[in-house]
């Protein structure tokens, strides 16, 4: 664990901030926790007991019960002389987010990182009116669920110090997450736009009759996907072009002209979310997803994803 990061704050206790509090608790850190809605403290102790298993599988030896130091506040604000790194799950409101980061800004300690989960918004649009230290103010975007999904993009703004950089990223690979810098802020960040730019494509091949919908989702799983939870893009291209070094040319001559074809034909029939492809793409996937057992699948999902991360190196 980062030496000085004893006491983070969770700023919003929702899908994402329930989640982000169970890692913290299941490293050994103390979580003060603020968010208005009723019943949020009940909602939380019943999402810990149920996430505490599995987070449990995943990190070892852990204790029997879930852990208890935490504590849910009304004002975070006379409490934040204690925190020393700020994770912020609040609604994704551009006029919500620049009223808190203010606040938060206020009365954090110097040198204390405000990190916010935003999935979308940069951090540079809710700074605006934060008058002592903006320069402590990144993105943390974490992947749902944050205690299981290790890929965190941390996303500073054109005034984040270095030193703050440094900070959050040590502090989320001490929490056994995989941080990555986006060196630019970019709407959606990096992850997302790779997600946003294979589903257009399907959608794409869905509604122009190309691929059944089960089809296009088993073309995913049973192939390149399987593989990308292993070699991301750029090494899998390399190993396609015989691996080492020269890999990656080889197969950019190599495939680039035939490529290049089709992502001319990609691009003529690019979903355009008009109202007669979106019926399209919608009868086809209504078809396939009717006969989903969901409660089933939800299991197979946790399990599989469970024993591929225990499995996989470099964490
Ligand atoms: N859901 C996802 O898959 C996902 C993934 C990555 C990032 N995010 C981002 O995380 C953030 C939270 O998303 P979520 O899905 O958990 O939303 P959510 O609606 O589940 O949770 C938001 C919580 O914030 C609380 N809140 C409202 N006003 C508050 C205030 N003044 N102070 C403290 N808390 C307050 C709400 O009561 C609610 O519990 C958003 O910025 C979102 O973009 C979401
Ligand atoms: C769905 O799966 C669950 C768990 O395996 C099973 O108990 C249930 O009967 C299934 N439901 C249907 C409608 O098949």
């Amino acid at each position: 664990m980062s030496q000085q990061i004893r006491t983070v704050a969770v700023i919003g206790c929702g899908v994402i901030g329930m989640s982000w509090a169970c890692l913290f608790l299941a490293k050994g850190l103390k979580v003060i926790i603020t968010d208005p809605v009723e019943g949020a403290e009940d909602r939380f102790r019943r999402y810990l007991d149920e996430a505490w298993p599995s987070i449990q599988l995943q990190l070892g030896s852990l204790q029997q019960e879930p852990a208890k130091n935490y504590e849910f506040v009304a004002d975070i604000v006379p409490r934040l002389i204690e925190v020393d790194f700020i994770q912020e799950n609040g609604p994704e409101r551009v006029e919500f987010k620049q009223e808190l980061f203010k606040t938060l800004d206020q009365h954090a300690r110097p040198g204390v990182v405000i990190a916010s989960s935003s999935s979308g918004l940069p951090s540079s649009a809710f700074i605006g009116q934060c008058e002592h230290e903006p320069g402590r103010i990144l993105i943390g975007h974490p992947f749902n669920p944050p205690h299981l999904i290790p890929l965190v993009e941390v996303v500073p703004h054109a005034g984040t110090t270095p030193a703050i950089i440094t900070t959050a990223m040590a502090f989320y690979r001490a929490l056994g997450k995989r941080p990555v810098l986006i060196r630019k802020e970019v709407p959606g960040f990096v992850a997302n736009r790779l997600q946003a730019a294979i589903n257009a494509e399907a959608y794409s091949l869905i509604s122009r009759g190309v691929i059944s919908a089960e089809d296009l989702d088993t073309a995913v799983t049973s192939g390149p996907g399987l593989r990308w939870g292993v070699t991301g893009p750029i090494v899998t291209n390399a190993l396609g072009g015989g691996g080492g070094a020269d890999g990656f040319n080889t197969r950019l001559e190599r495939l680039g002209p035939a490529i290049r074809g089709w992502e001319k034909d990609m691009l003529e029939h690019r979903f355009d979310w008009s109202e007669e492809r979106l019926s399209l793409l919608k009868a086809e996937v209504g078809n396939y997803l009717t006969a989903v057992n969901w409660s089933e699948l939800t299991r197979q999902r946790d399990s599989v994803l469970l024993q591929l991360l225990k499995s996989k190196p470099n964490l």
